[in-house]
């Protein structure tokens, strides 16, 4: 997919913006303060109805304003034309809006557009909890197994049940049993197919992977490992079962692909250990860039990837490396850097446009 015009109105300071990026490297530049970041938040509304910056969707509506607007007319791979959008007032409410059509179904209009983001925050996905390193795993789901997202949101649904019994069982309330053997096999369904296709996924990652790390950090021998988040021998129904009495204590379900998490080593050591700052970074990158490839090489699409104060994060040459790497994938790029020099290595490159974001506005330069 890519944006052939995007329109943000009343989106932190950015009061009205109409642009017209190039469907491969687009670059702002701008001083600290000018809009940079808010204008890659903006596209990130689109590609996960949240910032990546806060939880608060009304700390992102301009002061002052009851609501914000991001709406993009894009091209999908088959050359299809599509007009989607989305707004947010200061009651909280939201409505996206896809050809036309209103929906208060995120999930639609998300799967439209596969948005990545590489920003100085973006190591906490290898040092932050494990919820992080999942989310990183489902992002790929979602966007290549069509079916991933009802089941994850039924393993939810029945997860929530299923603890709610054990609640009841942890203050000595009686339950039914068979209510409870229900909620376990209907789990078990779900968690054994999660878990089959992010095993999948993950295979066919590595293979990527170990491509593009020999590329960008040859200094190391990197190996990814997945725990499902039950013991590897048993099954998930049999597991659950074997819990049971210590769930029961606890008050919810302890394992499952909720528990899940990806490890990643470095020379045998746990890579967080292992690498300095610098080489965390390019690690993160390497992920991200594993993943753009299999969404490419698996499903022909191609996303958008937004890389914020690119220069405070990368040295120059890899930045240059992450960058055409990116493009060679046909991915649509959105760069920012407080100075043109971060990026001096772009002058050669053609099919490009370059912004200057001065106030929260937001400017072609010709
Ligand atoms: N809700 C808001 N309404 C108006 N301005 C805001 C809002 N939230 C943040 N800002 C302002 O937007 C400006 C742009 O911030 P940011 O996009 O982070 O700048 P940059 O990334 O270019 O350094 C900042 O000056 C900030 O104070
Ligand atoms: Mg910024």
């Amino acid at each position: 997919m890519k944006l052939d015009k995007v329109q943000i109105t009343q989106f932190r300071n950015i009061e009205s913006a109409t642009i017209f990026p190039s469907p491969h490297l687009n670059v702002v530049v701008g001083q600290n303060g000018s809009g940079k970041s808010s204008f890659l938040e903006s596209l990130h509304y689109l590609g996960f109805g949240r910032s990546f910056r806060t939880n608060k969707h009304k700390s992102v509506i301009q002061s002052a304003q009851s609501q914000f607007s991001v709406f993009a007319e894009c091209t999908d791979h088959k050359d299809e034309q599509h007009k989607i959008g989305i707004m947010r007032n200061t009651k909280d409410e939201f409505l996206c809006s896809i050809n036309g059509e209103r929906s208060q179904r995120l999930a639609n209009l998300v799967s439209y557009i596969p948005v990545q983001i590489f920003t100085p925050q973006s190591t906490d996905m290898l040092i932050g909890p494990p919820t992080h390193r999942r989310r990183f795993i489902d992002w790929g789901l979602f966007h290549v197994e069509q079916s991933f997202y009802t089941q994850s949101v039924n393993y939810a649904k029945i997860l929530k049940q299923r603890n709610a019994l054990l609640k009841y069982q942890q203050i000595g309330k009686k339950i039914d049993i068979a209510q409870m053997d229900y909620w376990s096999h209907q789990l078990a369904i779900y968690g054994e197919k999660i878990d089959k296709d992010r095993q999948n996924y993950i295979s066919a990652l590595k293979i990527i992977f170990k491509r593009i790390s020999e590329q960008f950090l040859p200094e190391f021998s990197l190996e990814i490992s997945y725990n499902r988040g039950w013991d590897s021998e048993t099954d998930f129904l049999a597991a659950l079962q074997q819990k049971l009495p210590y769930d029961s204590r606890i008050g919810y379900t302890s394992i499952g692909i909720h528990k899940a998490d990806l490890k990643i080593k470095a020379d045998g050591a746990l890579a967080i250990e292992r690498l300095s700052r610098g080489q965390l970074r390019m690690l993160v990158a390497a992920l991200q860039l594993s993943q753009t490839l299999h969404l490419f090489e698996a499903t022909n699409k191609s996303g958008i990837f937004l890389l914020d104060d690119i220069g405070a994060e990368l040295d120059l040459d890899k930045r240059q490396k992450f960058i055409e790497a990116l493009l060679d994938t046909n991915t649509q790029l959105f760069v920012t850097a407080i100075e043109k020099d971060h990026l001096s290595f772009v002058e050669e490159y053609n099919d490009k446009k370059m912004f200057h974001v001065e106030h929260g506005r937001v400017n072609e330069e010709q």
